[in-house]
């Protein structure tokens, strides 16, 4: 089993974006025959239009991956631009992609929807997508929900390819990532970049302490009993304890008594504990650029050794090779 999954550099990495994917990438890397792991610059080319936040970006999402637990011992990580086969691959499966299949994909409809005009490439972003799946013969890629739609498309094109030109590409098959990990931001809505609610993985903890002391709580008297699960404070402390300590932290909401701010506090204490060993290690591989260099030098070399027999498999069976 070859697993594959993208991840595009918009930002830096927050809580929602470790417990509904990072982590369940790096658990992967043990579970899958290979792994590769990308950053999707190419895709991130449609929104992040400035060259020093766009490379910044990408070598930020490299050092954070790499932080959190990404081994390049037992995967593959590169940027998705340093394997330029793909591209080529795009242009192939574009030339038999229906213009109505594009219509229908979210990004772009949503976008028309609003009455905004689209650029060609949000409209073919599900045809890079599905060459960069392709290129590496990949059989699971891990996404979120929102990304589904996308392996279909992929799974159309492979088909009807392989249909008109013969046995050329695997059918990948989409694991949806678990959400039940559900991440509130800091208003209690969904953590998300676009709600500006979000609390970052490698945010120094004192300013992040702050923010922490600033989520949004109702305003029940201290004294009443609080049922846990519906509490997004709660939530949150969950994700980073053991069974035993969410289980006093639950039996202490329902006991009340007790005080929100004691909540953000523990908080505060766990989140800094359970990624203070990242912190250490992306300090360090801050500290060596030429390592981190190295690490994805070396996984272009497999990625495109791997994208160059799979071109060259399409190229030949349509007739440009
Ligand atoms: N579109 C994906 C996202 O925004 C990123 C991505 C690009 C991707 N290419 C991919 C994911 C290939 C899986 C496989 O999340």
């Amino acid at each position: 089993m070859r697993v594959l999954s993208g991840i595009q550099p918009t930002g830096r990495f927050h809580w929602g974006n470790y417990f509904g994917a990072i982590r369940q990438y790096i658990d992967l890397q043990d579970q899958a025959d290979e792994a590769l792991y990308f950053i999707a610059n190419l895709h991130a080319l449609n929104t992040v239009r400035n060259r020093e936040e766009l490379s910044q970006m990408t070598l930020d999402a490299a050092l954070d991956l790499l932080a959190l637990g990404l081994d390049p011992e037992r995967a593959t990580l590169f940027v998705q631009s340093d394997v330029p086969e793909v591209s080529e691959l795009c242009w192939l499966l574009m030339t038999g992609t229906p213009m109505g299949l594009l219509e229908r994909c979210h990004a772009y409809k949503d976008k028309k929807a609003r009455g905004l005009s689209a650029d060609a490439g949000l409209f073919a972003y599900p045809v890079l997508m599905a060459a960069d799946i392709l290129a590496y013969d990949s059989d699971v890629v891990p996404v979120g929900e929102d990304q589904v739609q996308h392996i279909e498309v992929c799974r159309d094109l492979a088909g009807s390819f392989n249909h008109h030109f013969g046995e050329t590409f695997v059918l990948p098959k989409a694991k949806v990532l678990e959400s039940s990990a559900k991440v509130p931001g800091v208003d209690g809505e969904k953590m998300s970049k676009s709600y500006d609610n979000t609390l970052e993985i490698f945010e120094e903890p004192k300013p992040q302490r702050k923010k922490i002391m600033r989520i949004v709580t109702d305003s029940r008297p201290m004294e009443d009993p609080k049922e846990p699960d519906d509490d997004h404070l709660y939530q949150l402390y969950s994700l980073f304890v053991d069974d035993a300590k969410r289980e006093e932290m639950a039996a202490k909401y329902r006991r009340g008594g007790f005080g929100y701010g004691e909540v953000k506090k523990a908080l505060a204490e766990e989140a800094d504990t359970f990624f203070a060993e990242a912190r250490e290690r992306r300090k360090d591989l801050e500290a060596h650029p030429e390592r981190v260099r190295e690490i994805l030098g070396d996984g272009a070399t497999k990625a495109r050794k791997k994208a160059g027999e799979v071109l060259l498999r399409a190229q030949e069976n349509c007739g440009v090779k």
